[in-house]
């Protein structure tokens, strides 16, 4: 890749997302990935192969601009769209530029979905953490995978939003059709400043991987 994401060296299963897709899905899939921000996993996704859809509801992501990553003075950054044109990858990656908890669920069925500590957000805290959860669900196709990573929670003020969550706490989100595949969780660990955090800061992680059950045709 020429270019890099603004969240390139921050910590990511990711590449357990990609091991299950690859186990599980077609290589021309579509995978919709939650929370996009400037394409740290659209971009990758896209140049393997997969049709990506990504949702992003900051408009400073998207198209890019002035921005000040920790240490250094304003920068240009150029945001999704400028990178995929420039990587060569905008033809098989969809844009929605919204809210993902606004309006009626997104319609988009994919064969998987992703999204990497985006729920905890505070302008997600107005609706329960279920409705983020189900939203996605929702979009995936029989047969398909669902992976989350996220925040769970470190300081006091984190135990008081349930969008800091546990592996444990969102299995319960995962009955009926859903067969989880993958949990982990990461001890606290130190995060060197990036953007937004200006200063080293303690981090602790989850990840959900789970497959929605074939129909009962499928299976045949
Ligand atoms: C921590 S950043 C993503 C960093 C991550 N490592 C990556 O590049 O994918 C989370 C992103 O989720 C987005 N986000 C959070 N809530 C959202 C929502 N309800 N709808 C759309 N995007 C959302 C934020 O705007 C932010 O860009």
């Amino acid at each position: 890749m020429q270019t890099q994401s603004l969240w390139e060296h921050t910590l990511t299963f990711f590449p357990q997302f990609l091991a299950v897709l690859r186990e599980r899905v077609t290589p021309d899939s579509t995978v919709v990935v939650v929370g996009a921000s400037d394409g740290k996993f659209v971009l990758p996704l896209a140049a393997t192969g997969y049709r990506v859809v990504a949702v992003e509801r900051d408009a400073l992501a998207v198209h890019g601009g002035e921005v000040r990553p920790p240490g250094d003075s304003q920068v240009h950054a150029m945001g999704l769209t400028g990178r995929l044109k420039l990587e060569k990858l905008h033809d098989r990656v969809q844009v929605i530029e919204e809210d993902f908890l606004a309006g009626e669920p997104l319609d988009v069925p994919c064969e998987a979905v992703w999204t990497s500590c985006s729920w905890h957000y505070s302008a997600n805290h107005h609706r329960p953490l279920a409705e983020f959860v189900d939203r996605m669900q929702r979009l995936v196709r029989p047969g398909g995978v669902f992976g989350a990573e996220f925040m769970m929670p470190v300081e006091k003020r984190h135990h008081l939003v349930e969008h800091y969550t546990s592996p444990e706490r969102l299995r319960r989100h995962f009955s009926g059709d859903w067969d989880v595949l993958l949990t982990l969780r990461t001890n606290e660990f130190t995060e060197r400043p990036h953007i937004g955090q200006p200063h080293d800061h303690t981090h602790r992680m989850g990840l959900l991987l789970a497959a929605r059950l074939p129909t009962p045709t499928d299976r045949l």
